[in-house]
């Protein structure tokens, strides 16, 4: 057991490397507060601290990564590596992390790639909403992971799922400020691995940019979203309380997604919208969205302007069923 008592403690960049040899998990403890060390660069690639190859860990505590961000922000140039994640789980099976937090993270506060079988429980995730790239939890290449009775504020998404990503549960989880709970960007990457299984149920979204979100790139990449649940959810003044953006950007010359999208279900979902065009489900044209349902949908729009627009759906190369209540109206069949 490694024990981080009350306190404040500077590391560097740091990398907790498996497998190990000893056979009950790994814990680790935090009371106090862990603070990056000053002027030090991190190597190439690097996060600060990075687990790796470990099967059985336990991270706790109520103590505090604080990423001291606001030092490295302003310094960030169009075109640098991205900066390092507060906390990197790579190759990590069978782990829990419960209780911490996580502050201004650099860039983001916990990168998960190539895990299985991840529990993330009651941890609070803060930096200002103009903070860049400061997504919460971001993962990839992962099964099994699971998001709990959770605060997560930001100045990007507050979760972040993108390739290869499968049997992904977030629950319980308020959101905002931020970009809000995200698929994507997928078809990003070339030969990218479907996402599938992902449930989002009972969070609350506090004036996000976006609620629920899926997002890919016009670009030669293919792959399949799919198994994708949203339910339970609450939104307050949000942008886009439910979205799909099959437009987000370009790779390459490509004209149209390749990324297949299909069954959506959208179901008890209310609060308020701060923009008219509170449901957007923009497809792409080369492989239009298929199985998207939306049920029991009740936004009304609390922002101000936008008079000329009615508050309304779009759908575009989608057809949706409905069911139950539909504010805003459903698109025309
Ligand atoms: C993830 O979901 C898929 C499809 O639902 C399933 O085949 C697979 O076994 C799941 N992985 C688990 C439970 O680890
Ligand atoms: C929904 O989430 C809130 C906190 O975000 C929690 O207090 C409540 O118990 C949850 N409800 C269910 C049914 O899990
Ligand atoms: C719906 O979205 C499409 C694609 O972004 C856009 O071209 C179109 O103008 C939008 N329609 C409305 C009515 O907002």
């Amino acid at each position: 057991m490694l024990v981080i008592p009350k306190g404040e403690f500077v590391v560097g960049s740091i990398l907790f490397s498996g497998p190990c040899s000893c056979e009950a998990p790994l814990m680790v403890q935090v009371s106090g507060t862990v603070l990056p060390q000053s002027h030090t660069k991190t190597a190439e690639g690097a996060e600060w601290i990075t687990f790796s190859s470990i099967d059985g860990l336990i991270l706790s505590g109520k103590g505090t990564f604080n990423g001291l961000g606001e030092k490295s922000w302003k310094h960030k140039c169009k075109g640098c590596d991205r900066l390092p994640a507060s906390l990197k789980f790579i190759k990590v099976n069978n782990a829990i992390v419960n209780g911490i937090q996580s502050v201004n993270a650099k860039g983001f506060h916990m990168m998960i790639s190539i895990c299985d079988n991840l529990w993330i429980d009651d941890v609070t995730i803060t930096a200002p909403d103009d903070s860049p790239n400061t997504d919460g939890i971001h993962m990839s290449k992962t099964n099994m992971l699971k998001i709990t009775n959770s605060r997560i504020g930001t100045g990007d998404d507050c979760v972040s799922i993108i390739h290869g990503s499968t049997n992904i549960t977030v629950e319980n989880v308020d959101c905002g400020p931020g970009h809000g709970i995200s698929i994507g960007s997928l078809g990003h990457y070339d030969s990218e691995a479907d996402v599938f299984g992902i449930t989002v149920r009972n969070c609350t979204f506090t004036d996000t940019d976006n609620g629920v979100r899926i997002k890919t790139y016009k670009s030669d990449s293919p792959s399949r979203a799919s198994g994708i649940i949203y339910e339970d959810l609450v939104m307050k003044n949000v942008k886009n309380p439910i979205i799909i953006d099959q437009e987000y950007g370009r790779r390459g010359d490509s004209q149209h997604s390749k990324v297949s999208i299909t069954d959506v279900q959208f179901s008890n979902i209310r609060g308020t919208s701060a923009s008219k065009v509170a449901v957007e489900l923009i497809c792409s044209k080369a492989n239009p969205c298929k199985g998207v349902s939306l049920k029991n949908i009740n936004l009304q729009f609390a922002g101000t302007g936008q008079a000329t627009i009615p508050f309304s759906s779009n759908c575009t190369n989608v057809k949706v069923s409905y069911s139950g209540t539909q504010s805003p109206p459903p698109c025309p069949p």
